[in-house]
């Protein structure tokens, strides 16, 4: 098996877990772009499973498509992107995956402890919201702010 193996895609569609449908609206949306045989079917080269496999872990960090097709316009076009590409593609994302991974830090910090929810239900609910104060700031536990 090599990158610029060709894929119908049913194949890509099995591999990465997406559906045929989805894969057809990135398609849509330049994120992918398939060949054309002779009988005008799409062919994939392999190296599409990566884009694809980026756009779903980037939208699995909370990125929205708009942010998605923003990074990966530096990947280029007609040729399977090597590491280096994919270092600058991935820089941009960085910065958003650290952000996550000090946000779930705090929650994982502060989970036994006051979430802020309104429910006044523990001890430290009086020191850390008392009269649900942070009711005040918004819906749901604030600890997710
Ligand atoms: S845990 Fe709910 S308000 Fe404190």
């Amino acid at each position: 098996m090599k990158a610029n193996d060709l894929l119908g895609i049913g194949e890509l569609a099995r591999r990465t877990g997406l559906s045929v449908s989805a894969i057809r609206f990135y398609e849509n949306k330049g994120l992918v772009e398939p060949m054309r045989t002779g009988g005008n079917q799409r062919r994939f080269l392999r190296s599409d499973i990566r884009r694809l496999s980026f756009i779903l872990i980037a939208q699995n960090l909370g990125l929205s498509l708009a942010e998605i097709e923003e990074a990966m316009k530096g990947l280029p076009q007609g040729r399977t992107p090597n590491a280096s590409d994919w270092k600058r593609i991935s820089a941009a994302i960085r910065q958003r995956i650290d952000a996550q991974i000090a946000r779930l830090e705090k929650i994982r910090e502060d989970l036994d402890g006051c979430i802020g929810c309104g429910c006044l239900s523990l001890k430290k609910c009086a020191l850390y919201n008392a009269c649900d104060k942070w009711g005040e700031s918004g819906k749901g536990p604030r600890v997710l702010r």
